[in-house]
């Protein structure tokens, strides 16, 4: 338990939130990412699975897991988890919070973070209240 503490700035998603249960793909500081909507609420992962590095935005929505399309395996899109082999590492998952009629998402101070192929998950948590 010995991290840093992060540093990270807010950006506006430059896409619309999608209908439910539907996924986007964009990419915003470099890194891409996917955008989701589960139950009402918006979620940002890491636009690649950490099995085969596959895009997951061509995979499938069960609920909160996101099915990966090369090998089947599924993420928990809350907080990055793997759900179903053979996924075995977590997906990097950011938070986002509503601004007005905008969402953004809490990427990593690129400068300060270490860009590793897929990180611990960060849960996604609308930071609204
Ligand atoms: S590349 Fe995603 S499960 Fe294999």
């Amino acid at each position: 338990m010995t991290s840093q503490p992060s540093a990270r700035r807010w950006l506006q998603i430059p896409i619309a939130l999608p209908p439910e249960g539907e996924i986007r793909a964009f990419e915003l500081g470099g890194e891409p990412l996917l955008l989701c909507r589960v139950e009402g609420r918006p979620h940002v992962l890491r636009d690649a699975c950490s099995h085969g590095r596959t895009p997951l935005s061509g995979g499938r929505l069960h609920g909160h897991q996101l099915e990966c399309p090369l090998h089947g395996g599924r993420i928990d899109v809350r907080d990055g988890s793997p759900a179903r082999p053979p996924i075995r590492r977590p997906v990097r998952v950011y938070a986002t919070r509503q601004v007005g009629a905008a969402i953004e998402v809490a990427l990593p101070d690129a400068s300060l973070e270490d860009s590793g192929p897929t990180g611990e998950a960060e849960p996604s948590r609308g930071e609204s209240a």
